[in-house]
Formats: structure tokens, C-alpha cells, sequence
């Protein structure tokens, strides 16, 4: 995004008066998720530090508690103990005299290596960027720098280091969202950094001294913005291990603002390569952006991203908050005519909210009443015509859908509700079936503000915000004269908030 330069002022937010997590809020208001996590109040935009730890999965995000609108970064945070319910913390970093704290990764440092840890506690170390808006307001090129704070207490206080920035600004005006793994072959930390429209590769043997490796990207991928918060992981496929360099981009999206795109490759544990020539997106909808996945899960990659797109996310006519995350995804790989691509489909998780299927067989439409949040799953003999909508008494509707002929998905929510609050909102968008497969199989995570698309299981993924006066009540499938649903099922989903 752009960043406005807020006043100085703001720097004197300080580390030591933690602020509480937010008034109980009952999460009714019109338009908030009820099977995705939302802040209580105020703005939040990137997932960061997400790791699992101790049989919690935490969530940080980028956060300003003072307002419904982008301002000086904070990172809140969310615990879960499922991946579905999420229990808001207080918040965890705070601004200070180095800047904001904007996105970036938390690692668990279970060897030590960084010295931080004691009486045998695991350090879990946060590496993010720290934003000097006095030094953006002044011209200067080198605003954005690496800071780091570890935590003794499970991520629920957090000391920032004395010798923060880590990692100096080399020259480069946006140089952030380090995201940190471990290498096994080069048994080193590695700090995968956006820095203009590249990533660049940092190693370290301690998380506190960096040296810089490689960089990638100046001559592949979408250039149409400046690249933003990366994730590098392998993937195994049947013994081959095979790299993964997530790369947001804004604005150069493939549906205008925001979007991520991904490279196969690999990485030695200096250098990253590809020799990937078109440009991939791992959700080729409008709204999941800056999007990475959990440490410390093992050979899982669980995915998720921010539900929105810079190109309004700050206009969206939500009162007390704003923007939802994804669900989580669990990502894979599949190869279609000889090459690799990135496959996402909820988390298996997700089914504690809702898994009795109730299968009906050889439909050629299918319409239901909506109560809440729901999961369609329908297969496809044959990858015919139709659409599925949306819609409320009101005559308002949002239609996704597939038209063979073109060989598309599409997304069209130019009758979807509320709309005027940005002029390109209203829009009707199209993503390029990429799997040959004679049949389709399609999924719907449908929430009162949201639907996330996976088709042909989750080689394309499409998200997409919506806000209707009221909630959507019906749904409804139908399709051209040889459109057959092989099997279909509408599973509600229990909302996730308790209170
Ligand atoms: C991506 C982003 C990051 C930055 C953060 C600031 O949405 O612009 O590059 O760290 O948001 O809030």
C-alpha cells in the first residue's frame, strides 16, 4: 500500500501499557464473518507471525487499534487451540522509536541458537519490519528496516532486541516482511525479504546478524507493483522436494489491486531458481492478499491470507472493524501436463463446524435456503455451464460459476450489495480453467460477508467480499441443458463465536 505519514506524536505509543483485547462484542453487526476470523474493532490487514506452538495456533496480524482505517502498525493477536476458534489477546508489539512494527514471521528457536533463551525456555523469536514514518516524511530512502523480540512466555509478551534493526536498510526504499525458516543444509536461518519487485535472500546463523545471499525475481513473475510479504517452503512430492516462493504484489494483480502470485523452483539454501516463464496466483480472486503460511507444522502448509484488496479495503462498509482473514488452506502440489502448480482446499479442521454431508445424486439444479454460513461441494461428470448464486429477498445476488465455451470461472458481483464505496468494486472477473480433467468438482466456504472458490480441489481459488443489506438466504444452481450435478451437498457451518 501507499502509507500515509501520520505525526510524530504517534511515536510516543509505548511498549509498556499494553492495551486490552476490546470490549465483549456479540460479532452480530451486519457483514461480520461468522466462520472467519475478524478483530473485535478497529482496522487489521496482513496475517504475521503465525506459527503453531505448544498445541496453539497463533495468529499476529497487523493491527491499529485506534481506528477503522490503515494507521500506525501494531501486531494484535489470536490464539486457537483448533484453527477454527479463535480467542483474541491483547496486543502483542507495539510502535516505537524505531517505527511501526508492520508484517513479518515468528520462528520457534528450540536450539537456542539466538541466546535468548533461558532455563531451558524456547525463545520464539518475531522478525519484522520496523516502518520510520518520520524518515518516510523526510524523503529518506532507508525508512524500512529488520527488527526482532522474543518471547519466554509462549508469545504472550514480548521483549523487543537491544540491537534492533538487525538487518539495515541497504539503500532500498520498500525493503520488508521478512518472513525466517530454518535450513536444514546450510543449518542456517533463512529471511526471505521483499525488497522492491524482488525478494531477496538473507542468511543467519543466530537471528541477530544477517548476510545477505541472492536475489530473485528481476526478470520472471507480475512487476505491475511492488512485491510484498514472501514465504519460501518445500514442498515433498514423493521424495523430491520441491521449493515454493510465495510473492504478493500491489498493485499488479490479476483482478486490479492486490493479489499473490507463486513460483515453483528451487533453492539451494543460497539461491533461489525457477524456471517457471507464465505468472501463477495462488487465489486468482479479488480479496486474499499478503497471504503466508504457519511455522512449525511440519509437512503440513497451512495457508492463509488477508480477505481484502488495498484497492478499498479501507472503504469497506463495515462499522466497528475491518477485513476478515481467510479460512485456513491446506496447500499441495499437483502436476498438470508435466508441470507444477499449487493446490488449495480448507483445512480438514474446518469439518468441526459442520461435516454431515447430505448427498443428493444426478441434480440437474439444486435450490436451498441459506441460514448462516454453509460449505457446497458439487462434482461434475463434465465440465458444463452453470452458475451458482447468492441472493436475499431484496433482489440482491452474487453469482460465481463456470461457462465452458470460454473455458472460465467467473465471479460477478455487480448486484452484490452495497457498492459505491469504490468505483471498480462492482465487477464481473474471469480466471482461466488450468486443469484438463473432463469432470469439475467445485467448493464454497460461504460466510455472511465472503465466498472462497476452490474449483477442480483447489487448482483454482477465487475469493471474493461481499456486502449485501442483508445476508444472502438462497442459494441456487443451474446450469446449460447438459449440466448434471454428479453429487451435491450444502453443509451448514456453526459459527465460530461463542459469546
Ligand atoms: C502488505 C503491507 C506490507 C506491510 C504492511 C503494512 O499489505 O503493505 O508490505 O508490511 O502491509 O501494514
Amino acid at each position: 500500500m501507499r502509507y500515509t505519514v501520520l505525526p510524530i506524536l504517534l511515536f510516543s505509543l509505548s511498549c509498556s501499557n499494553p492495551k486490552p483485547a476490546g470490549p465483549a462484542v456479540a460479532y452480530s453487526e451486519p457483514h461480520r464473518p461468522q466462520i472467519h476470523f475478524s478483530p473485535k474493532q478497529h482496522w487489521m490487514n496482513d496475517p504475521n507471525g503465525m506459527i503453531f506452538y505448544d498445541n496453539t495456533w497463533h495468529l499476529f496480524f497487523q493491527y491499529y487499534p485506534d481506528s477503522t482505517v490503515w494507521g500506525p502498525m501494531h501486531w494484535g493477536h489470536a490464539t486457537s487451540t483448533d484453527l477454527v476458534h479463535w480467542k483474541e489477546q491483547p496486543v502483542a508489539l507495539y510502535p516505537d522509536s524505531l517505527g511501526y512494527i508492520f508484517s513479518g514471521s515468528v520462528i520457534a528457536d528450540t536450539a537456542n541458537t539466538s541466546g535468548f533463551g533461558k532455563e531451558g525456555k524456547t525463545p520464539l523469536i518475531a522478525i519484522f519490519t520496523q516502518h520510520d514514518p518520520v524518515g518516510e516524511k523526510q524523503g529518506r530512502i532507508d525508512f524500512q528496516r529488520q527488527g526482532i523480540a522474543y518471547s519466554l512466555d509462549e508469545g504472550t509478551t514480548w521483549t523487543k532486541y537491544i540491537g534492533n534493526p538487525v538487518l539495515k536498510n541497504p539503500g532500498i526504499k520498500d525493503f520488508r516482511d521478512p518472513k525466517v525458516a530454518w535450513n536444514e543444509k546450510v543449518k542456517k536461518w533463512i529471511m526471505t525479504l521483499a525488497t522492491k519487485d524482488r525478494v531477496s535472500f538473507y542468511s543467519s546463523p543466530d537471528c541477530r546478524q544477517w548476510t545477505k545471499e541472492s536475489a530473485f525475481g528481476a526478470t520472471v513473475g507480475a512487476h505491475g507493483g511492488v512485491w510484498e510479504c514472501p514465504d519460501l517452503f518445500p514442498i515433498n512430492d514423493n521424495g523430491k522436494t520441491v521449493w515454493v516462493l510465495l510473492v504478493s504484489i500491489n498493485p499488479g494483480g490479476p483482478q486490479g489491486g492486490s493479489a499473490t502470485q507463486y513460483f515453483i523452483g528451487d533453492f539451494d539454501g543460497k539461491q533461489f531458481t525457477s524456471s517457471q516463464k507464465e505468472i501463477r496466483w495462488i487465489d486468482a480472486g479479488t480479496d486474499d492478499y499478503a497471504g503466508v503460511t504457519w511455522s512449525n507444522t511440519g509437512d503440513r502448509h497451512i495457508f492463509m491470507g488477508w480477505m481484502s484488496n488495498w484497492q478499498y479495503a479501507q472503504a469497506v462498509p463495515t462499522k466497528q472493524w475491518r477485513s476478515a482473514m481467510t479460512i485456513p488452506r491446506e496447500l499441495s502440489l499437483t502436476k498438470v501436463k508435466g508441470q507444477y502448480y499449487l493446490r488449495s482446499v480448507p483445512v480438514k479442521e474446518l469439518d468441526a463446524l459442520g461435516s454431515q454431508e447430505n448427498v443428493a445424486a444426478n441434480l440437474t439444479v439444486l435450490e436451498k435456503e441459506l441460514s448462516g454460513p454453509a460449505k457446497l461441494h458439487i462434482q461434475l461428470k463434465q465440465a458444463e455451464s452453470f452458475s451458482v448464486t447468492l441472493s436475499n429477498a431484496g433482489g440482491e445476488k452474487w453469482v460465481a460459476g463456470f461457462d465452458a465455451d470460454s473455458n472460465y470461472f467467473f465471479i460477478d458481483r455487480t448486484l452484490s450489495g452495497e457498492k459505491n464505496f469504490e468505483k471498480g468494486f462492482a465487477s464481473r472477473i474471469t480466471s482461466r480453467r488450468i486443469d484438463t480433467a473432463s469432470g469439475l468438482d467445485l467448493t464454497l466456504i460461504i460466510d455472511n460477508a465472503s465466498a472462497e472458490l476452490f474449483a477442480d480441489s483447489g487448482l483454482t481459488t477465487m475469493t471474493s467480499i461481499f456486502f449485501p443489506k442483508d445476508n444472502y438466504t438462497r442459494i441456487s444452481i443451474k446450469g446449460n441443458k447438459n449440466f448434471r450435478m454428479k453429487t451435491a451437498s450444502l453443509i451448514p457451518l456453526k459459527p465460530i463465536w461463542d459469546n
